[in-house]
């Protein structure tokens, strides 16, 4: 990849904003007010804005090697936090990706170093829907699957923190978990039911 091409790139982005709203960039300083903040997976392709079609200032980005909530990451707990008590974002998208390096790394008995305690997560979440997972017998479809569970794990974790608690008891934050599909581009809501899923686990997680 030429990085001075990067340089030019913007040079050119600049000069067709301009042309488009002589005050784009007056504008984008006077602050931002997105209203939802996403959280996906670091893999190049997926490219959060473009997959979205979203313009600067309308989401608030946090990205990881396989869109985990983690409790004890300050770096994505403070995302959340900031996002929701400070900037009042009305939507929390968790978007997670088939061909996801990070989930196909945790179904695979590699030590791959720094990477395990972070990995660890995903292979919680295998435990958790063990029997349903080896239940699928094609190993491709069990990788999707795990894809999509650990969409659906990583939402329960933001309904864990205060902030996402408040949020829901303030005004009606929505928690949506998506899936990208780099093989045909497509973006998919999963369609979680958080009501019947919280049914049983809220009063253990409660925090106000
Ligand atoms: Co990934």
């Amino acid at each position: 990849m030429n990085l001075d091409k990067i340089l030019q790139h913007n040079e050119k982005w600049i000069a067709e904003k301009l042309s488009l709203d002589p005050d784009f960039f007056k504008k984008l300083s006077d602050g931002q007010n997105p209203e939802v903040l996403y959280i996906g997976c670091s893999d190049s392709r997926v490219t959060a804005e473009e997959i979205m079609g979203a313009a600067p200032g309308e989401v608030f980005i946090h990205r990881n090697i396989a869109n985990l909530v983690n409790n004890v990451d300050m770096n994505v707990m403070v995302v959340i936090n900031y996002a929701l008590r400070i900037l009042k974002v009305k939507h929390v998208i968790i978007c997670g990706h088939y061909m996801c390096g990070g989930v196909k790394a945790a179904m695979q008995q590699t030590d791959l170093g720094i990477l395990n305690p972070w990995l660890r997560n995903i292979r919680d979440v295998y435990r958790l829907h063990k029997n349903e997972l080896n239940a699928i017998e094609e190993l491709d479809k069990r990788y999707d699957r795990l894809v999509e569970l650990n969409v659906q794990e990583q939402c329960i974790n933001l309904i864990k923190t205060a902030a996402v608690q408040e949020a829901y008891a303030d005004r009606d934050l929505k928690i949506h978990g998506w899936v990208f599909d780099v093989r045909n581009g497509k973006l998919t809501d999963l369609k979680i039911d958080f009501p019947e899923i919280l049914k049983n686990i809220m009063e253990i997680y409660k925090l106000i």
